[in-house]
């Protein structure tokens, strides 16, 4: 990349002006969003399926009803996500096989089962909770479109948190049994919704360059201790234990001192080794060839309507 340019690409983002689809972009800005937003598109799309799992034994209507609009809610934000990647040049099929053939990644949160009734709970105050921490902060992200998107999506994520935040209290204040699932819940989760803000900073490749041309806006270990310090009040509040023995307040910090999650579990699951991995990929794949023919369709239909208007 010319030089020149580069100064005055990043000279406009350091004063904080949006990069748009049609606006000079370095390569690697480009290659960065794609793969980010692609990979935030697809988190979207298969954090389906965990949640998807238990609509039809949801305990009560409004529960029921609850869940699945936040479900269809996450296929929206898919929807918006990968729109947003396909300003920079590179079509949804194309991003679909590369989830499908391993070249694209989802939310190492996603590999993951989703065991019993609390866990629709524990999944939305604590896997919500941690994507509205990365996300509140890519409302400002460089990207004219991604952050855009960030602004619609982060709104419903909030909900999201509330309804699985209300499912803990109500587990909560249940019976014994109850209370056990949703300690149970959050032993199983704890960790995992820690690896969602991803390595540590010193084994971070992106961060740094991400930052510079704020794709980024936080290091991944900030944003971590900040979703910790918000949690610990809340699961105090449920009457609920952090699995997590180290777990203590820091007066000079003014934060939580805690145990890091298992990296090398973290990197398997990253290399499709998750409890879920082969499952999630599996179904991805079912709904792609299922889909095989509406795409066809849609292709037939459009390629009729170009020759009609040509003739
Ligand atoms: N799950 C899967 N892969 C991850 C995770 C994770 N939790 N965290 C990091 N990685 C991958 C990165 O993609 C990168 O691999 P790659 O080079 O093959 O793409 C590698 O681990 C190294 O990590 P970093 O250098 O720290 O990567 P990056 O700068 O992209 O930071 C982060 C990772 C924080 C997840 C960033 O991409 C981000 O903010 N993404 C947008 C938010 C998002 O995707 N949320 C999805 C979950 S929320 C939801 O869907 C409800």
């Amino acid at each position: 990349d010319d030089p020149e340019l580069l100064a005055a690409f990043q000279a406009r983002i350091d004063a904080g002006e949006k990069i748009e689809p049609k606006d000079w972009m370095p390569e690697g800005y480009r290659k960065t969003l794609i793969r980010q937003i692609g990979q935030h598109a697809h988190s979207e799309i298969v954090g389906q399926l965990p949640e998807g799992n238990w609509i039809t034994r949801a305990p009560t209507l409004e529960r029921k009803a609850i869940l699945l609009a936040k479900v269809q809610d996450e296929a929206g934000h898919g929807l918006y996500l990968y729109c947003a990647a396909e300003t920079l040049g590179i079509s949804r099929d194309e991003m679909t096989e590369m989830l499908l053939d391993g070249r694209m990644k989802y939310s190492s949160i996603f590999a993951y089962p989703t065991l019993t009734w609390a866990d629709m709970g524990a999944v939305g105050w604590l896997v919500d909770g941690a994507a509205i921490m990365n996300q509140v902060p890519l409302q400002r992200t460089s990207f004219g479109p991604y952050s855009r998107a960030m602004i619609r999506v982060c709104k419903e994520e909030s909900f999201h948190q509330r309804q699985g935040f209300d499912v803990m209290m109500k587990m909560c204040a249940g019976t014994d049994a109850q209370k056990r699932m949703a300690q149970d819940a959050l032993n199983r989760l704890w960790f995992p919704s820690l690896m969602m803000f991803g390595p540590s900073d010193k084994d971070s490749v992106h961060s740094s360059q991400s930052m510079a041309w704020k794709i980024k806006m936080n290091t991944n270990d900030e944003l971590r201790q900040k979703f910790v310090d918000q949690t610990v009040p809340q699961a105090e509040y449920l009457g609920l234990t952090i699995p997590d023995e180290t777990l203590k307040w820091n007066d000079k910090k003014k934060g939580y001192d805690f145990a890091e999650p298992d990296w090398e579990e973290f990197f398997d699951v990253l290399k499709g080794n998750g409890p879920c991995s082969t499952d999630r990929i599996a179904t991805r794949q079912k709904a792609w060839d299922d889909g095989a023919w509406v795409r066809e369709a849609m292709n037939a239909h459009a390629d009729k309507k170009a020759a009609a208007k040509v003739a």
